[in-house]
């Protein structure tokens, strides 16, 4: 049995209805179920759910063999699995963003910057020599340059609707992410074929 990884949230749908398309069902409603563990109807698979940070933990230290993660998180976490797709979906960029009209870097003291990305966020500045605190935070990242607690942000945007809506807006762009197929090294010797079998299927899928 393959052990898959997804990430609980906005990832779960698209998640879901790709590996449907593979061939990968569930008697239950995964997405409105409490429950953590799902075995597919033809019990070759098993899906664990997961917060999305955690996802490449689970794949790199082999809990579970495969996962479906943003690459944002990959490059958080800096977790040791191989990546052999773009999955095509979930795309965002990872962003500076400021408050509306923010003039740019002069050389003032180290900014501050709010952030659930703080490796991202030191690695962009480290490589321009610019000097950061980092507030690391895990959710309403926008709220912290409204209410003082930071002069800046690193966050993922999609739409843009929460910057736009908090008066806030991109400054500069990171990078660029979607979802990718992450699989466990060990895994992908040890259980060759089921692994490339899935991978073959999704390929199919994306095309
Ligand atoms: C993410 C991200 C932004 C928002 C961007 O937050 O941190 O807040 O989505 O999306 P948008 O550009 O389409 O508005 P999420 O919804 O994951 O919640 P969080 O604030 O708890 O991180």
């Amino acid at each position: 049995m393959l052990v898959i990884a997804l990430c609980k949230g906005r990832f779960l749908e698209p998640s879901l209805n790709l590996l449907a398309r593979a061939g990968i069902c569930f008697a239950d409603d995964v997405a409105s179920s409490r429950k953590l563990i799902f075995d597919s109807t033809d019990q070759r698979h098993r899906v664990v759910l997961v917060k999305p940070a955690d996802v490449p933990t689970y794949v790199e230290y082999g809990a579970a063999d495969i996962g479906i993660a943003g690459r944002d998180v990959l490059l958080e976490t800096g977790a040791d699995v191989l990546q052999p797709l773009d999955l095509k979906f979930g795309y965002c960029r990872i962003a500076v963003a400021g408050p509306r009209g923010t003039p740019p870097i002069n050389g003032a003291p180290a900014m501050r910057i709010a952030t659930k990305y703080p490796r991202i966020t030191i690695d962009y500045y480290n490589a321009r020599g610019i000097p950061v605190e980092i507030i690391p935070l895990s959710g309403s990242i926008e709220l912290a340059p409204l209410i003082g607690l930071a002069d800046r942000i690193v966050d993922i945007v999609e739409t843009g609707q929460t910057l736009k809506e908090n008066g806030l807006e991109v400054l500069e762009v990171i990078a660029e992410t979607t979802a990718r197929l992450l699989i466990n090294r060990a895994g992908y010797q040890t259980k060759r074929e089921e692994v490339r079998a899935l991978i073959q299927s999704l390929e199919k899928v994306i095309a």
